[in-house]
């Protein structure tokens, strides 16, 4: 969480900072700060509470001029949200930014003295006040004592009022890239904010230094020996990282779905058959398992229990899906012939990286399923397959979690093939299939104006219950959880069967239900549920496979019909649905649909 970047060339450095954190907002909004290298090699700040509009009002008044300089977006972790919390923070002639958290800065103010001395009630400040406390004109023997001192996750871009022009970047864990653009250097969190400026850029190494100067990016280990760094290049058009004509990018990515999702499968079809040979992935990984267990957060979570309910359906093998947050703490058994799935949209999430870490120890196999190009979570896997998503902005994940689905459909086929379960003829059905999810998707996208006109009818709830069973139930968990998130509406996903076993005493005439209808073998269950809640007076939302039938003796509030796909396929287009409905909700509650408060895009904090 938080958002940080450097840049020294030859351009005024204020306004490509104020651009880049723009970008980098979603990993955090409650502060934002600038720090610039003047002419006279003073370096001086700009910040304040508040989003990064704030801060450009601020430079606006009182700008800052200077062609090297660091900035940072904040999440707040240690130390409320104020002006003097945000970053960057001076300690002697040294100006730190800092993603992370150092967890024995008490001890360290402690043992530096240093309780008198600080400004803020951050954990950053102490780094930059240890870094100060042993640099000597040696920047490196500054930053190698200090990060050994340090406990806990950081990336740090550093500078030194006395080498001008001249940024130093390190990290443990949270993530730092670092670019050459045609007339500087830069480094940030993430690719995003650099892809209008550079394609190609490197994944700053754990505990390694890269210190970017005007004409180049140098790159040394701890003890001082210059590295090689292993460049990468942009997997993206940087025009996606944009708004493109959306007042949200969460508008902007759930349209992108249909794109995104088959730029995902078709890479990896042959002939009609899933091939996974461009990730590297041997059949031996999938038939040589004999559990599978799934590794996530969030919505990259509720990905996964659609992926069990493939898993167990199609290739008839046993399938765990755990929060990644709850792994370590809970004696999951994993071994050799464990294959563990890590699933994640940004692949820095802390607690999926050290589940992932924990099954690697216990001897599983790992694979993992990320977004983000070199992402730790991907660079820690055995093997990776990369959803291709492009940049996700939105902090609501909508195309990031289709795509999960699509590598899990593939994988589901190319493990179903593989161990003998399906035949060719019947994974290609599979695979055909799985084909037509981009065109039910933009069916329903299509039709987004009736999910506008339905979403009114929530819009004032104070609570909300989702239902539905089987893999209907999965997807309502993703629906609610979105709805949650940006509406700030109570929302719950029940599996419809089990609200008489006490939640429907919740169930009243002002709280609205959600319920989808898509899975023939419980069709008719579902129906009854649905009656259950209508005669404790609930208004009822319906979300339907198209050829279904209503009982014409009942009243129907809204319904809206889905198109028709294999049922096990048609979480598809109910994810977009349901993602629309969320989206119009939060819009027409005049709400900041992209930055929910209290969240950040990518969670790096435990
Ligand atoms: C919700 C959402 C989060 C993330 C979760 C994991 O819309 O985006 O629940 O899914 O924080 O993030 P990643 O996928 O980056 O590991």
């Amino acid at each position: 969480m938080c958002g940080i970047i450097g840049y020294t060339g030859r351009n005024e450095a204020e306004g490509i900072m104020l651009d880049a954190l723009e970008v980098l907002e979603y990993r955090g909004y409650d502060s934002a700060g600038i720090a610039v290298c003047g002419e006279d090699h003073q370096v001086r700040i700009r910040k304040c509470a508040g989003r990064v509009k704030d801060l450009r009002s601020l430079c606006e008044r009182d700008g800052l001029s200077g062609v090297c300089g660091i900035g940072h977006t904040r999440w707040a972790t240690h130390g409320g949200v104020s002006d003097a919390n945000a970053h960057p923070h001076q300690f002697g002639g040294v100006t730190v930014i800092h993603n992370g958290i150092i967890e024995n800065y008490k001890s360290l103010i402690a043992q530096y003295k240093l309780e008198e001395k600080l400004k803020s009630q951050t954990d950053s400040e102490v780094a930059a006040a240890v870094a100060s406390h042993f640099y000597n004109g040696d920047p490196y023997a500054a930053i190698r004592k200090t990060v050994l001192k340090l406990k806990g996750t950081f990336a740090l871009g550093i500078m030194f009022e006395d080498i001008p022009d001249v940024i130093f970047a390190v990290r443990n864990v949270s993530p730092i890239v670092v670019a050459r653009t045609e007339e500087g250097s830069m480094m940030a969190s993430d690719v995003t904010a650099l892809g209008q400026y550079s394609k190609d850029y490197f994944v700053l190494p754990e505990f390694h230094v890269a210190t970017l100067k005007k004409e180049s990016v140098e790159l040394y280990d701890m003890s001082g020996e210059p590295v090689e760094p292993q460049w990468l290049t942009v997997n993206w058009d940087v025009n996606r990282s944009s708004k493109g004509g959306y007042p949200f990018y969460m508008e902007k990515e759930i349209m992108e779905q249909p794109q995104v999702i088959r730029e995902t499968i078709e890479p990896r079809m042959k002939e009609g058959l899933p091939d996974l040979t461009q990730d590297g992935i041997p059949d031996s990984l999938l038939t040589e398992c004999s559990q599978i267990c799934v590794v996530a957060c969030g919505t990259a979570m509720h990905a996964g229990l659609v992926g069990k309910a493939l898993m167990q359906s199609f290739v008839k093998m046993h399938m765990d899906v755990e929060l990644a947050s709850e792994f370590m703490y809970t004696d999951s058994l994993v071994d050799g012939k464990t294959l563990v799935i890590a699933i994640s949209q940004s692949g820095e999430t802390i607690d999926t990286l050290e589940a992932l870490k924990y099954a690697k120890r216990n001897g599983a196999k790992t694979l993992a399923i990320v977004n983000v190009k070199g992402a730790s979570i991907a660079r820690e896997s055995d093997y990776v397959i990369y959803t291709n998503a492009g940049p996700e902005i939105a902090v609501a994940s909508t195309k990031a979690y289709t795509t999960q689905l699509a590598a899990l459909y593939l994988l589901t086929g190319r493990m179903a093939y593989a161990r003998g379960v399906f035949d060719e003829a019947a994974t290609r059905a599979f695979m055909a299939e799985l084909q037509r999810a981009p065109e039910a998707i933009q069916k329903v996208l299509d039709r987004r104006e009736e999910i506008h006109y339905i979403a009114r009818r929530i819009l004032n709830a104070k609570d909300v219950f989702m239902i539905g069973r089987g893999m209907d139930y999965s997807i309502l968990l993703e629906g609610s959880l979105k709805l949650k998130e940006i509406s700030y509406i109570h929302s719950e996903a029940y599996a419809s069967g089990e609200l008489k076993h006490g939640t429907i005493a919740l169930i009243t005439q002002d709280t609205p239900v959600i319920a989808v209808i898509t899975q023939d073998k419980v069709q008719s269950k579902e129906f009854s549920n649905v009656k259950e809640v209508q005669s404790r007076g609930a208004e009822v939302i319906l979300f339907m496979k198209e050829n279904y039938r209503l009982d014409e003796d009942a009243s129907w509030d809204s319904v809206f019909k889905l198109p028709q796909m294999r049922d096990e396929f048609m979480v598809m287009p109910v994810s977009a649905a349901l993602q629309l409905l969320a989206y119009y909700v939060s819009l027409d509650k005049g709400l900041d649909v992209d930055k929910p408060r209290n969240l950040a895009k990518v969670v790096t904090v435990e």
